[in-house]
């Protein structure tokens, strides 16, 4: 399965569409050997040098991942070459070091592979241009680099960059590849956050980990449809993560870098959890912080979250856990009694291969933090900032049927082609669209966490059907990237793109999107007719 998706990663060279000078660059940038080529033309370009400029590499390494031995990875370490030193923080465990940007400043990150694999790197949630979003259709042969340059546009928040070579993208993940991007601004810096080392960030993961410290991936044909899961919580690369926190009020940013797994996020204690940040950055003072029992975060969404230690007694320890929900693979219908029947029996390996321990919707402890004596700081709340204009609604929706009929996710039916565009992907730039994505209820019906590049969207209204156990949990307040659909549910979007030109839209579970479900869009005018016809097989 592996084996043929490999054949979809072959950068295809007759993708026309857009004769700008930017596109003779990007051919080039393709070509064998010419890496040396485009670095200069696009130097000779650049208007303005960069503000910051990062080297950034992947390559095989090894890690501290848990107790004992160390555990052989793929990670990315990074380097500033030009500009603020502290534009790259350090990291734990397997994790990319955090990559720290100003809203406003113009960025340069040189991507090296040095894996033995192609690649190519994502921000996720960035609002770059099309040339730098990381479309699997650049990939970067071992050895071989490629150059990204791009202003920050985004607000505030957090952001998180991965692989995204089509077909491997969840492997290369899994193995290690994965980081935090948090963009800074002005807004956020007058709402008056805890900041320094008042500010955490936990990316949790789950991985399966061997009894000699390997992580184990396997991708039969049950994992391929629910998923890898894990039964090892890693939070920022790293097993049993624990902080110590003073008595007094913290900004913890909480990012999900799983390949499938969903949180539902709660403290041990039972107190809430107050949102002030989404995907897309920080809630607005009209929507105000958002109180609820528990999260729910589904793979690569963020939350931010106000969290007040000093409310916890003198050296207390407070689990950030994941609470248990009904596991929505057992739904019914003959795949859950097929799944509920392996689970009771441990390692069922009828379908191809174990199931792996800890399926969806297991009580998972994520990380545990303890309050030091003291005593207690006081923070007035912070304040956040006035709401987005809105851009004015324009006449296009579109409608998305996401679906799983059994191994193959699809999106109205289709799965991805390198290159294809069908006349129900295309959105107008600088105006408000609405895009709705239903759940299908036939097939394999499970919830799928749908992500649209290159933009953020709101969610405008999410008709009844959320598993009722999660629906509690889900922040539809604020700005987003990624959204969880429900089978038999209609999640409305608006979204206005700004950025011309050939992006992606897909599940985010990163077994799905490596599967094919995945799909381009086009934002702006068609320069060139793309129809599928024309491109029959990528
Ligand atoms: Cu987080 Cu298409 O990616
Ligand atoms: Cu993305
Ligand atoms: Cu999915």
């Amino acid at each position: 399965m592996e084996m043929s998706a490999n054949m979809d990663m072959k950068p295809n060279l007759d993708l026309d569409v857009n004769p700008s000078r930017r596109r003779a660059l990007q051919a080039l940038a393709l070509g064998a050997g010419a890496i040396s080529l485009p670095l200069t033309l696009r130097d000779a370009m650049a208007s303005e040098a960069p503000d910051v400029s990062i080297r950034l590499v992947a390559a095989p390494g090894r890690a501290q991942v848990r107790r004992g031995r160390e555990t052989d990875v793929q990670r990315y370490t990074a380097q500033v070459m030009h500009g603020r030193p502290d534009a790259v923080r350090p990291s734990t465990g397997y994790l990319g070091p955090t990559l720290e940007l100003r809203r406003g400043e113009r960025v340069r990150i040189e991507f090296v592979n040095r894996l033995d694999e192609p690649s190519i790197v994502h921000w996720h949630g960035m609002i770059v241009p099309e040339r730098d979003d990381g479309h699997p259709r650049f990939v970067v042969a071992p050895g071989n680099s490629y150059v990204y340059e791009f202003t920050v546009r985004n607000p505030a928040g957090t952001y998180l960059y991965h692989p995204h070579p089509h077909g491997r993208t969840g492997r290369q993940v899994y193995f290690g590849l994965a980081g935090l991007l948090i963009v800074r601004d002005d807004d956020e810096r007058k709402a008056g956050f805890p900041a320094g080392e008042h500010e955490l960030a936990l990316v949790i993961q789950d991985r399966r980990i061997d009894a000699t410290n390997s992580l184990v991936f396997e991708r039969s044909m049950m994992d391929s449809m629910t998923g890898v899961l894990g039964d090892t919580v890693l939070v920022n690369g790293v097993a049993d993560a624990e902080f110590a926190v003073s008595r007094r009020p913290y900004r913890l940013r909480l990012a999900n870098a799983s390949n499938a797994r969903i949180y539902k996020l709660a403290w041990s204690d039972g107190r809430p959890m107050r949102v002030m940040a989404t995907d897309g950055g920080l809630l607005s003072g009209g929507e105000g912080i958002q109180t609820r029992p528990f999260v729910v975060l589904a793979p690569f969404q963020r939350v931010e979250l106000i969290e007040d230690f000093g409310a916890r007694e003198d050296g207390a320890s407070v689990t950030l856990v994941s609470q248990r929900f009904r596991d929505p693979e057992t739904m019914g219908g003959m795949m859950g009694g097929m799944m509920g029947g392996m689970m009771g029996g441990g390692m069922g390996s009828g379908m191809g291969g174990g199931v792996p321990a800890g399926a969806q919707g297991v009580e998972l402890n994520v990380a545990r933090f303890t309050v030091s004596a003291g005593p207690r700081v006081h923070e007035a709340p912070p304040k956040l900032p006035g709401a987005a204009p809105l851009l004015r609604r324009g006449k296009t929706e579109l409608h998305t049927r996401v679906a799983m009929d059994m191994m193959q996710g699809t999106l109205n039916g289709r799965s991805f082609q390198m290159t294809a565009v069908a006349p129900d992907e295309r959105l107008p730039l600088n105006e408000e669209s609405i895009w709705t994505f239903s759940g299908d209820t036939t097939g394999h019906p499970m919830p799928h966490p749908i992500h649209v590049h290159g933009l953020r969207f709101r969610i405008l209204e999410r008709t009844a059907g959320a598993q009722a156990d999660l629906r509690e949990g889900l922040i539809d307040s604020g700005y987003h990237d990624t959204v969880l659909v429900f089978p038999g549910e209609r999640v409305r979007l608006a979204l206005a793109p700004t950025e011309p030109g050939l992006f992606m839209y897909h599940c985010h579970n990163l077994e799905h999107e490596d599967g094919g479900m995945m799909r381009n869009c086009w934002f702006g005018p068609m320069p060139v007719d793309l129809s599928m016809s024309r491109h029959p097989k990528a």
